[in-house]
C-alpha cells in the first residue's frame, strides 16, 4: 500500500491548478444514464472514484472510455439496471444511479451502500423520495429493488438537506408524469451543475441554487454531447488552509471563488490575506493565524468536507477555538491521528463539538489515514510538523485528490509517495 513521506516546516510558494470537482463528476456520470447518445465530460480529475463509477456503468452495459481529463460515455447500450454490492460498497456515490435507472427503465436493483469511516450514512431520504414518486421499493439480500411503470410528480419534503437524495430524487422526477417540488433540496454547486446539465437535456428544473426545486415532468429528453466539470471547491479549500497553516504565497488557478465565499470569509477572520480574481485566488500567510470558531453547514455554509483541514489550521492559531459539526455528528476520526502529530483537540460527541488548543508545535509522526478528508488534514499537519512524517493508507486520498503530492511538491512541499 502506498504511503507518503513528508518533511515538514517548509513554506509554500507558487501556482496550483485546481482540478474538476469529484462531487460534480459522479452525479454527472450517473445522469449520463439518461442521455441518449455519446457524452464527453471534460475537466475530469484522475480519481479512483471516477474509475469505480466507470466500472459500474460498464457493468450495466454503457460504453465508457476514460482518457486523460475526459470521460466519454455512451449509454445507448445500457440494458442492465443493476449496481452490484462490490462496487457500491467501495463508493457510496454509486447509489446515485438509482434515480436515473428508475426514470429510464422503470426498474433498478441497487445495493445498499456499505458502512463509512463515520456515520451512519443512511439512504432513507432517497428511498422515501422515490416511493413518493410512485415507485415500489423492496429490500432483498441487501439490495434495493425499485419498480415503477410510470413515476408521478409529487411534493417531497426531505427531513433535512441531503446532497445525494436531492440528486437521486431529482433524476427520478424529470420524466415523471406531472410536476414535482423538492423541499430542503441541496443547493451545493455540484447539484446546481447537475440541474443545469439535466435542463440541457430538456428537463424543466427551476429554483436551481435554492432549497426548493420545481420540476415539470417531460416525456422525453434529448442528447447532450458535452459538459465541463466545475472546479473542486473542496480541493481549493484544502490548499488554502494548507498554505495558511505553513505560511507562504500561493495562487490557485481554475477555481470559482463564488463557491468559496464562506471559506474565504473564515480565513480572513483568521488573519489570512486573500486576493480574489475571476477564476483565481491568491493566499498570502505569514503563519500568524487568529483563532476563529466555525460551524459546518450545508452550502453556502462552511463545508463539512473542509472541517478536518480547518481543525489543523486552528491548531497552529494563536489561541484556542471550537468547531461544531452539524452535518455528521461523529466525523472526527481524524482527531486521534492529529493529536499524535502534536495537536490537542478534544471532542464532545454529545454536542458534536471539538475544542481545539492553539499554539501547538507539531512534531512529525507515523500516522494512518481513515478516510478521504482525514487524509488531507494529516498531510497538512505533516507539512507543519518538525521532522519527517509518514502517512499510511494514502489510497483514501487518491479517491478525492488528483496527484496531490505532485501539486504540493510544485509549490515547495517536501513530499514523496512510496510503495
Ligand atoms: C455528499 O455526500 C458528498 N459526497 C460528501 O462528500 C459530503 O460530505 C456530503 O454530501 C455533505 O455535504 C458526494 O457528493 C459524492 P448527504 P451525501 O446526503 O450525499 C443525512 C467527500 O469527502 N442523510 O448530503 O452522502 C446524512 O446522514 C464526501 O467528498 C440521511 O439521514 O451526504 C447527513 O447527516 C464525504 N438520510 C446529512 O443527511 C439520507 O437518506 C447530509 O448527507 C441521506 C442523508
Amino acid at each position: 500500500m502506498d504511503y507518503f513521506e513528508i518533511e515538514g516546516k517548509n513554506q509554500l510558494f507558487g501556482d496550483v491548478d485546481i482540478s474538476g470537482a469529484k462531487n460534480a463528476v459522479l452525479p454527472l456520470m450517473a445522469a449520463s444514464i439518461l442521455n441518449t447518445n455519446q457524452l464527453t465530460i471534460s475537466n475530469v480529475p484522475n480519481l479512483s472514484d471516477s474509475i469505480t463509477m466507470s466500472d459500474l456503468l460498464k457493468g450495466m452495459g454503457s460504453e465508457v472510455d476514460l482518457s486523460s481529463g475526459k470521460i466519454h460515455i455512451n449509454s445507448q447500450s445500457l440494458n442492465n439496471p443493476y449496481a452490484p454490492y462490490d462496487l457500491v460498497r467501495t463508493m457510496r456515490a454509486s447509489f446515485y444511479v438509482l434515480g436515473p435507472l428508475l426514470a429510464k427503465f422503470g426498474e433498478a436493483k441497487v445495493s445498499l451502500p456499505g458502512g463509512c469511516a463515520w456515520g451512519p450514512r443512511p439512504v432513507d431520504f432517497h428511498i422515501e423520495g422515490i416511493k413518493q414518486l410512485g415507485a415500489t421499493v423492496d429490500l432483498e439480500e441487501g439490495y434495493i429493488i425499485a419498480k415503477s411503470n410510470q413515476l408521478k410528480g409529487n411534493k417531497i419534503v426531505f427531513p433535512k438537506i441531503s446532497v445525494g437524495a436531492t440528486g437521486n430524487v431529482l433524476m427520478a422526477s424529470i420524466l415523471a408524469d406531472g410536476d414535482t417540488e423538492i423541499h430542503n433540496a441541496a443547493a451545493e454547486p455540484e447539484i446546481q451543475q447537475l440541474c443545469h446539465f439535466l435542463n440541457s437535456m430538456g428537463a424543466k428544473i427551476s429554483g436551481i441554487g435554492t432549497n426548493i426545486l420545481q420540476i415539470e415532468g417531460v416525456t422525453s429528453l434529448q442528447n447532450v454531447d458535452s459538459v465541463d466539470v466545475i472546479p473542486d471547491r473542496i480541493e481549493a479549500g484544502t490548499f488554502l488552509m494548507g498554505v495558511a497553516a505553513t505560511g507562504g504565497e500561493v495562487k490557485l488557478n481554475k477555481v470559482n471563488p463564488d463557491h468559496l465565499k464562506t471559506i474565504i470569509s473564515c480565513l480572513e477572520h483568521a488573519n489570512v490575506n486573500i486576493r480574489v480574481e475571476n477564476d483565481s485566488i491568491t493566499i498570502l500567510s505569514d503563519g500568524n493565524i487568529n483563532p476563529y470558531d466555525i460551524e459546518t453547514n450545508e452550502y453556502p455554509g462552511f463545508a463539512t468536507d473542509l472541517q478536518a483541514q480547518w481543525m489543523l489550521l486552528m491548531s497552529v492559531a494563536s489561541g484556542d477555538s471550537t468547531l461544531k459539526e452539524n452535518i455528521y455528528f461523529d466525523r472526527f476520526n481524524h482527531v486521534p491521528e492529529l493529536n499524535r502529530l502534536g495537536c490537542d483537540i478534544s471532542v464532545d460527541l454529545k454536542t458534536a463539538t471539538a475544542s481545539i488548543k492553539g499554539q501547538r508545535k507539531l512534531i512529525a509522526a507515523n500516522v494512518t489515514s481513515t478516510d478521504l478528508r482525514a487524509s488531507a488534514c494529516l498531510i497538512l499537519a505533516a507539512l507543519c510538523a518538525e521532522g519527517n512524517s509518514t502517512i499510511n493508507r494514502v489510497y483514501h486520498i487518491d479517491r478525492g485528490y488528483d496527484k496531490i503530492e505532485e501539486k504540493l511538491s510544485k509549490i515547495g512541499a517536501k513530499i514523496i509517495r512510496k510503495k
